[in-house]
């Protein structure tokens, strides 16, 4: 969370937040109303901000922010001049901190891409993550909803190589679990852990993220930091 965040969440009258949130930022919530935003219908959640309104601001605390994949939209079109959004830490973030690794790297990846076979799977024309899978790309996966066996069969069809791949599970929170490996023994490594929720009964998304691409295991040396230092930045008269 940023700073600016934080003092928001503090100073507001009460806080809709889905679950764990309410559990890991407890010490800004003390005293508050706190409501899970998925208990209400939208016209039933609107009520409620006005009703809230009334006695003070009203925050939503929600997993990173609204960058990617956030279900709060249509709340923040609709309140308009109302609603401010303030950013955070999202799982993209997150994830390369947790990793020690920038997703870009030149001469070994030159471009990220953030999908969810979820979503893919809406439109009739979207691609695959197989044909998004390529050497110098850095993939992302959210709410990964397709076994670990198929999944990693789709992408080692689509690299055409075995790449490094990381399965980061719970990012920041109790029970973070990050397993690394590549796409020929990531498999084993994962063995029964449900970390996709596929097993569960609620279809709710898991709290995992899935990075793969080359980045992930490549070693840098001072090349290119020379290089900047000699072309870039070296005081010029
Ligand atoms: C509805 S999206 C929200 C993403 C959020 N806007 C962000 O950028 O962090 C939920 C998906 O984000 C990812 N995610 C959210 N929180 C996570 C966490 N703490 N650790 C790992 N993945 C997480 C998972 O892929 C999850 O299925």
């Amino acid at each position: 969370m940023t700073l600016k965040g934080a003092r928001l969440l503090g100073d507001c009258h009460a806080v809709f937040a889905p679950p764990p949130f309410e559990q890991t930022f407890a010490r800004f919530l003390q005293g508050k109303p706190v409501l899970v935003p998925f208990d209400y219908y939208f016209e039933e959640i609107l009520g409620k901000i006005t009703q809230f309104l009334e006695e003070g601001d009203v925050a939503f605390l929600i997993p990173g922010d609204l960058t990617f994949y956030s279900p709060f939209q249509a709340l923040v079109d609709t309140l308009g001049e109302k609603a401010e959004v303030v950013p955070g830490v999202g799982t993209a973030n997150a994830a390369s901190a947790q990793l020690k690794k920038t997703l870009d790297l030149p001469g070994v990846s030159n471009r990220a891409i953030l999908a969810s076979p979820r979503t893919l799977g809406d439109a009739e024309n979207a691609p695959t993550l197989q044909e998004l899978a390529a050497p110098g790309v850095t993939l992302l996966i959210y709410m990964n909803n397709i076994p670990l066996p198929q999944l990693v069969a789709q992408l080692k069809s689509g690299y055409g190589k075995n790449v490094p791949i990381a399965i980061a599970h719970r990012l920041g929170l109790p029970g973070e679990e990050i397993v690394t490996g590549d796409l020929g023994d990531i498999v084993g490594k994962v063995g029964q852990r449900d970390f996709f929720n596929l097993d569960g009964k609620d279809r709710r998304p898991a709290l995992t993220l899935v990075v793969v691409g080359e980045t992930l295991a490549a070693k840098v040396d001072g090349t290119w930091w020379d290089y900047r230092r000699e072309n870039i930045w070296k005081h010029r008269n």
